[in-house]
């Protein structure tokens, strides 16, 4: 358990998975009936982008600070949302109007959309992480946070009481059959609660293992969505990345198609990104350019 995301927050799979966990996170809340959220590899929960781990990288600079950087005219809806929560998180430390200093993770994102009533469960395996996000969430009753395994609170945790749930599935990807884990855990998951909303993160370093991902699924209703860094990727450095969201809500498919083109073209000229629903047969390619 190598994996630190203080070296890869505000990253362009960050942009990706956050600007689609928002836009999950307010077409689930639309309805007056509660909602359950389960983070199930949630991380520290909060970022200093100005920490020696954030800077050794650079990745912020180039995924969230070129994007806020860019501004916000003509930007699509589920942009200026994400780009908003992102800010609304810098300002309650205090920082000064400028570059952007702390950097909200999925937990944070999904604490700002809850409503009262709502129940959120966020898990995180590794101790050093955990104490961060419970410090980072002390006093606050509206999130439980577990040091566990989120696989097993996939199964512990489901069905939710609610019958309505998003699921946030972001590992590491550090073991070399995370995958065929995942696959598992996400299949088991269905069994439990087959109406519940799941995104799914996954690097895309072996194109022919992302595309028996995204195939084993083929019996579900998804959406599957990729940026990729083309040249803008640093050697060596991961450059492309998926994130697949099953049984999507009404309306997010036509969000991120709006949102992911624009965003693919504010990161630099080779980047791009596509949103298929494979399920469906509607797959649309959108370009980054
Ligand atoms: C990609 S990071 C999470 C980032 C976070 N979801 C976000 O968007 O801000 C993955 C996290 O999963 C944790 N982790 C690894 N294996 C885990 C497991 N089996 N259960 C829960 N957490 C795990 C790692 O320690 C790491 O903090």
């Amino acid at each position: 358990m190598n994996y630190r995301h203080g070296y890869h927050a505000g990253n362009f799979a960050d942009l990706l998975k956050h600007t689609a966990l928002c836009e999950l996170l307010r077409l689930l809340t639309v309805k007056d009936k509660k909602l359950f959220v389960l983070d199930t590899h949630a991380g520290a929960g909060g970022y200093d982008l100005t920490a020696d781990k954030a800077r050794r990288t650079g990745e912020a600079e180039a995924g969230i600070s070129r994007l806020l950087a860019a501004g916000t005219k003509g930007a699509p809806a589920a942009v200026v949302r994400y780009l908003a929560a992102v800010q609304a998180y810098d300002r309650k430390f205090g920082a000064p109007a400028g570059a952007l200093r702390r950097y909200p993770g999925s937990p944070r994102l999904v604490r700002a959309a809850l409503r009262p009533g709502d129940r959120f469960v966020a898990c995180e395996r590794h101790p050093e992480e955990a104490l961060a996000l419970k410090r980072e969430f002390a006093g606050d009753r509206a999130v439980e946070v577990r040091q566990a395994d989120g696989y097993h609170a996939l199964k512990a945790s489901l069905p939710p009481v609610e019958r309505r749930g998003l699921i946030l599935i972001d590992p590491p990807f550090e073991a070399t059959d995370e995958f065929e884990v995942l696959l598992r855990a996400l299949r088991q998951g269905l069994r439990r609660f087959a109406t519940g909303c799941y995104a799914v993160w996954y690097p895309i370093k072996d194109e022919a293992a992302a595309a028996e991902f995204i195939a084993a699924l083929g019996d579900l209703k998804l959406l599957a969505m990729e940026l990729r860094l083309g040249a803008e990727a640093p050697p060596g450095k991961l450059a492309a990345c998926g994130l697949v969201v099953v049984n999507p809500p009404w309306r997010f498919d036509e969000s991120m198609r709006e949102a992911l083109p624009w965003i693919a073209g504010r990161l630099g000229p080779g980047v791009s990104a596509t949103c298929s629903a494979p399920a469906a047969s509607a797959s649309a390619p959108a370009s980054g350019e």
